[in-house]
């Protein structure tokens, strides 16, 4: 039997654009339609049905539920506010409130207003100028409800895939680009950072705790030659704890959130810095059972990162971890191993503070669709009912108890 502290955060994390449908004004919208890709259309419809979801999440035992505010229903048009869309958002966490279920708010998760995209983008120094007076527009009204912020998910996915792979919106695939969009969002966090906590003060609330979700992974090399374990290590250093470096150097954030899915088998073809930064193995060496987007599953590479983040002396949170798959009974394996790992960490002194499962229901999942099923909840995409899967009734014990039995 394994036990979690008894204040521990549980629960499940979706984002505005995968779940609540007609994002109309944001760049995701727009880029779907050109490129001919699935179309997130109505998504879940959570924009209307969030109330029902949440009474299945208190019904699954969830105290904490992380969710997006979309930028583009906030901001349709450049300096334009919508008081009825920030309402919208205020109703979405009142209802969380009342069922006893902490909402935690990230700010960004992808997707922008489309006028941003158009005329700004994240390669302008500009972009952080807009995202803070949206960010203050935002925390101004919701403050005294809020105790958890998230600025930025994922900001090196999100310029990896955006403006180095060029797979998501705006796709400029620029190294130039991609390393103003770093600094830009770097920045773009640590303004927010302090103008949340300057807005608190100045309102007499009691101090937020202020994040980033950081995407990581496991980086393994595939043999143990040098070139491997070099490369192993010089994308572990740059991709996982690169920013976490500099935010933490310069003091902005209050908690570390966490996204972590799998590992990425390392293995040189030739030396190169192209090649230090990608060459992945190709052969299959080491298997291990996958996700349904063939991501390997690797509980293990957790345990193993959060105990390089004991150095920072913060708290933890995982803010997603999950897994898609049409077997529900591995994802229950999934989710218990991954809590196994937690717990050894939490054992060896990382202060792990909350496990959020990505996601509470299955979702569209960017460029992928809506094929892969990561949710708690499966949803028929016709009738958009939702059904109660095995694994949430089982994770929801865990919520419940604190146990893992
Ligand atoms: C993460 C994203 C989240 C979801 C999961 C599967 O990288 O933050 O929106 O797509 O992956």
């Amino acid at each position: 039997m394994i036990e979690f502290p008894s204040n521990f955060l549980w629960g499940a994390a979706t984002s505005a654009y995968q779940v609540e449908g007609n994002n109309t004004h944001s760049d995701w919208w727009h880029w779907e339609k050109e490129t001919g890709k699935e179309n997130s259309g109505s998504a879940c419809r959570h924009y209307e049905l969030y109330a029902r979801d949440f009474d299945l999440a208190q019904n699954l035992h969830h105290n904490t539920h992380r969710f997006s505010i979309e930028w583009g229903r906030i901001e349709p048009e450049e300096g334009k506010f919508s008081r009825d869309e920030l309402n919208h958002y205020l109703d979405v966490i009142l209802t969380l409130r009342s069922r006893n279920i902490e909402p935690m708010v990230t700010l960004h998760h992808f997707t922008n207003p489309d006028w941003f995209s158009t005329s700004i983008g994240w390669e302008n120094n500009i972009s952080n100028a807009y995202f803070l007076r949206y960010c203050d527009f935002v925390v101004r009204a919701l403050a005294k409800h809020i105790r958890y912020w998230i600025t930025i998910n994922e900001p090196t996915i999100y310029l990896s895939h955006a403006y180095i792979l060029g797979v998501w919106p705006p796709q400029k695939k620029s190294y130039t680009k991609a390393k103003a969009v770093a600094d830009n969002l770097a920045s773009a966090h640590a303004g927010t950072f302090r103008r949340i906590h300057a807005i608190y003060k100045e309102s007499g609330l009691p101090r937020p705790a202020v994040g980033i979700a950081q995407h990581m992974q496991a980086f393994v090399p595939c043999t143990p030659a040098i070139k491997n374990r070099l490369a192993a290590y010089m994308r572990n250093k740059w991709y996982n704890f690169g920013l976490l470096d500099k935010l933490t150097r310069e003091g902005t954030l209050d908690f570390i959130g966490i996204n972590y899915y799998s590992r990425q088998l390392v293995d040189l073809k030739k030396w190169g810095l192209n090649n230090l930064a990608k060459d992945i193995c190709q052969q299959n060496h080491h298997p291990l059972k996958r996700n349904s987007l063939g991501w390997e599953i690797y509980p293990d590479g957790l345990y193993d990162l959060l105990l390089e983040l004991k150095k920072y002396r913060l708290p933890v949170i995982i803010t997603e971890n999950g897994i898609c798959t049409g077997d529900d009974g591995l994802r229950w394996k999934y989710i218990y191993a991954h809590l196994n790992s937690i717990h050894r960490a939490l054992e060896n002194g990382v202060p792990v503070t909350g496990y959020l499962y990505w996601s509470l229901l299955d979702n569209f999942e960017w460029d992928k669709g809506f094929a892969p099923r990561f949710g708690l909840i499966d949803i028929d995409y016709t009738s958009y009912t939702r059904t109660v899967r095995e694994s949430a009734v089982k994770f929801g014990q865990t919520c419940k108890t604190g146990i893992l039995e």
